[in-house]
């Protein structure tokens, strides 16, 4: 008998982003507390883990991946005893923890910067990148830093030591240097915290990141104003990789790392997986980059069978709190439908953020409310419990609400057997309940151009799906002989037998007729 798959690529993950989700105490952001009062709402839509966006204190110069205490609770969301008390609640639904782990920089509030910054002799000096001024005053190297229009470099003099430091992020964000070992050690050690505490798994936040070439090169002309961010491969990080899997290793119960690896190339992605001694799942993203045309997701679907597969288990992410939501890109209810059966349907281990469910579109977001550098508002509005006042807030929520809350919210939808909520619903049914959609073998079928099609199958079990990203109806009746119906995109109660003709944006999952 073979062993059972681990709980990572079987399950489907539901980010989450603290500040956005619930409020227990009505102050307008979300909290630990307000999860767990909420996770009845999971359960009814049949996730089966949480990935939690940053919780730890913070400055909160970019809403909490500016770390300034590793192994603690930012007031605002509430303390460690909420935190215990919610990775109890999860795990007494059978709901698995992930929480983000930020590894390439802390906050310049934190303890360790404050030393490191004090003199150039203080012991944690070099726990950052530090560098000498030039003497015609340019920066260290040509990186430019992220969210820059104008291509600012990644360096910021120091008044203190008169010196420059390293940040691929903010100047409130500097680079910790992961050649120097006690850094390794006390990463380490934080990653020990939490898994003390019985967390499952941690997203790695820029994980790519951690690993500098020894010499600090410049980045290659022809690629500026890029930001270092998705340029930084660079081999003596995949030890550094490994070395964190060791960490997770010590312990028992499959605990999991997904990286966030930020570059644009997916075969550079499945080098993070290290031949199974590193990252057991890493985020490839021109899936979500890519535009609703099957010109561009052919080749992306393509890459992940290519160069991911051979490697590891591949992640499917097409939303999250860095980036519009699906139906702001996609731009329809009907996109948002049939992306669901993308996320859901291709092989690998997804990730939902939370609010997708819901088909929401960004946040209006006038100048005067904006608050992220950057310009990310607009996704991480608040999510919209219900059709009263408040929408199960207070009376003031940090950000704007998203468009059409009437609809949007998640009484509403729960009530509504036709809405995309319920699509979610019976989709990751379906999933559960099938090892063939779990964790079966794909295969793509030849298809109408504007169709994407593909067959899952273990054992006797088998399932199509049909996508069509095409502004035209396709004939799809080749595709169909056979099957029918399980879930549609557009109907609640689909008969059994399959339309021949795939309307715009249309999606079906299929299983071989009866009888
Ligand atoms: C990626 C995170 O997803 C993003 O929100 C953050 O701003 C950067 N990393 C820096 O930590």
């Amino acid at each position: 008998m073979t062993d059972p798959a681990p709980w990572w690529k079987t399950a489907v993950v539901y980010q989450i982003y603290p500040r956005s989700f619930a409020d227990s105490n009505g102050d307008g952001i979300g909290d630990l507390r307000g999860i767990i009062d909420r996770l009845d709402h999971l359960q009814w839509l049949g996730v089966d883990a949480i990935w939690l966006s940053p919780f730890y204190p913070s400055p909160m110069a970019d809403f909490g991946y500016d770390v300034s205490d590793y192994c603690d609770v930012d007031p605002v969301f509430g303390n460690l005893d909420d935190f215990d008390a919610l990775v109890d609640a999860c795990h007494t639904r059978g709901l698995r923890v992930v929480i983000d782990w930020v590894p390439n920089h802390t906050s310049d509030q934190h303890p360790w910067f404050q030393a490191s910054r004090s003199s150039k002799d203080d012991p944690k000096r070099d726990w950052y990148v530090w560098r000498p001024r030039n003497p015609d005053g340019s920066p260290p190297n040509n990186w430019v830093t992220s969210w820059s229009e104008d291509g600012a470099p990644a360096w910021t003099i120091d008044p203190v030591t008169d010196e420059w430091y390293l940040h691929l992020f903010l100047p409130q964000q500097p680079d910790l240097n992961w050649r120097n070992p006690g850094v390794v050690e006390a990463m380490h050690d934080v990653l020990r915290f939490w898994l003390d505490r019985g967390v499952d798994g941690f997203r790695m936040d820029v994980i790519h990141l951690i690993g500098k070439a020894e010499d600090l090169a410049d980045d290659p002309e022809e690629f500026l104003p890029l930001p270092h961010v998705v340029l930084n491969h660079e081999p003596s990080c995949l030890p550094l990789v490994e070395g964190i899997r060791s960490v997770l290793d010590e312990y028992d119960g499959d605990r999991m790392m997904v990286g966030e690896i930020g570059l644009l190339d997916t075969s550079m992605v499945a080098d993070y997986y290290v031949d199974g001694r590193g990252m057991q799942l890493a985020f490839n993203f021109p899936p979500l980059y890519a535009p609703w045309d099957t010109l561009f997701w052919r080749p992306n679907i393509d890459a992940v069978a290519t160069h991911i597969e051979p490697k590891g288990w591949p992640a499917w992410v097409l939303g999250n709190h860095d980036n519009p939501r699906q139906a702001t890109r996609y731009g329809s209810e009907e996109r948002s439908r049939a992306a669901a059966f993308l996320l859901l349907g291709l092989r690998g281990t997804p990730f939902l953020y939370a609010g997708e469910e819901l088909g929401l579109a960004d946040a209006e977001v006038p100048a005067e409310r904006v608050v992220d550098p950057g310009g990310r508002d607009g996704c991480r509005a608040p999510i919209p419990w219900d059709s009263s006042d408040d929408h199960g807030w207070g009376p003031d929520p940090w950000l704007p609400w998203p468009p059409e809350i009437d609809l949007r919210n998640v009484a509403a939808q729960v009530d509504d057997p036709a809405s995309i909520a319920n699509l979610y619903r019976r989709l990751l049914a379906a999933r559960r309940s099938s090892a063939a959609l779990q964790v079966g073998s794909q295969a793509m079928l030849d298809s109408p151009d504007s169709v994407l099609g593909w067959d899952r199958a273990e054992g006797p079990e088998r399932f199509r799906f049909l996508v069509n990203l095409g502004p035209d109806e396709a004939d799809v009746s080749s595709l169909v002989n056979g099957w029918e119906v399980l879930v549609d995109s557009l109907e609640t109660d689909h008969g059994p037998a399959p339309d021949t003709v795939l309307s715009a944006d249309h999606a079906m999952l299929l299983r071989p007729a009866a009888g």
